[in-house]
């Protein structure tokens, strides 16, 4: 279990994970690969844990005023706001934008062009999940290649990202070429109206009234289903459901499993997860900002502790999970 708990100070940046790494503004930024098999266009990239989880997690890190040039994606994206503010703008152009804020969640969908900055003061952090092992990559912007090139990189099939300016291209590389303009304008756009519809606002949510998960509650938290096939705040169907559990010190749920794997990430507070299997057992305490990825098929109980509020995502590698299992019965379920 040690080694699927990944501390925030073991997540790993790298600077050069893309094309745009040498694009004035977007220079700056961090890219950690998480979970999963990765996204990245630099092969050398760390991953913490890259057993596949039917998604891929990692995370961006910004400092003020720095960006995310525009891309897109074939799987949906989903941000998770951990620190700072950020403005998430869409379009070929990124002419449509919203603010986002610590503990809000957007799912950016496919075939449409995002970007992000940093319009805080303050290094700004976000998880993001991306659906799929196989996400198949990310789709830029033409100009962003553009941009790219003006300041030397270029993207090759073989190599990732490759700088020109250091060394000249290998013979026989392939150049993976922008997309023509006709291609861009088919991605497809969205209103900010349309947007927010797709956004989870942390002072705006419902929990669900009734799960089987509240029947194992103790103590005062809160279940909520933010992405999801049914009864979810957000549609989903990209291979994961996404939820947030909200507590004050002392809630919890007692022991029980699931048939699949769990990714649990402390946004806030300090959240204590006992675990046991057949031949082992033990308890750790997630602090904001680690995780850990539980395999299927362990039986865990979960309580805030500490004195402070709490706030825990929970991602579960399917469309349609099945319901948690409370309990060994004869030794198996
Ligand atoms: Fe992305």
């Amino acid at each position: 279990m040690e080694d699927r708990i990944v501390r925030r100070s073991e997540m790993v940046p790298c600077r050069s994970a893309f094309i745009d790494t040498y694009t004035p503004g977007s220079h700056l930024k961090d890219n950690f690969s998480i979970i999963g098999p990765g996204v990245t266009e630099n092969p050398e990239q760390v991953i913490n844990i890259s057993e596949p989880h039917g998604f891929n997690f990692g995370a961006a890190g910004q400092p003020p005023r720095i960006k995310n040039s525009l891309h897109s994606h074939f799987t949906s994206e989903v941000f998770l706001i951990h620190e700072g503010t950020f403005e998430i703008y869409w379009g070929l152009n990124g002419e449509n934008h919203k603010i986002i804020s610590e503990g809000d969640v957007v799912s950016i969908p496919t075939h449409c062009f995002r970007g992000f900055e940093n319009v805080g003061d303050k290094y700004g952090f976000l998880f993001a999940i991306l659906g799929g092992d196989d996400t198949g990559g990310v789709e830029w912007a033409p100009q962003v290649f553009e941009a790219a090139e003006e300041h030397g990189l270029v993207l090759l099939e073989d190599y990732g990202v490759w700088d020109t300016q250091k060394q000249p291209v290998p013979e026989g590389s392939k150049r993976i070429m922008p997309m023509s303009c006709k291609q861009a304008e088919s991605y497809d756009n969205y209103t900010a109206d349309e947007m927010e519809q797709r956004i989870c606002r942390k002072d705006s949510l419902n929990p669900l009234e009734d799960h089987p998960l509240k029947h194992k509650k103790f103590g005062c938290i809160e279940f909520h289903r933010l992405i999801g096939t049914s009864d979810a705040m957000i549609p989903g169907g990209d291979g994961f459901e996404l939820l947030l559990h909200k507590a004050v010190p002392g809630g919890g749920y007692n022991t029980h499993s699931r048939l699949e794997k769990e990714v649990l990430v402390s946004h806030s507070g300090s959240w204590k997860i006992s675990w046991r299997d057949e031949n082992n057992k033990g308890s750790f305490v997630l602090e904001p900002g680690d995780l850990v990825s539980i395999p299927n098929d362990i039986e865990k109980s979960i309580e805030l502790v500490g004195n402070k509020n709490g706030s825990l995502f929970s991602i579960i590698n399917s469309d349609k999970p099945a319901l948690p299992v409370f309990g060994y019965t004869d030794g198996r379920r």
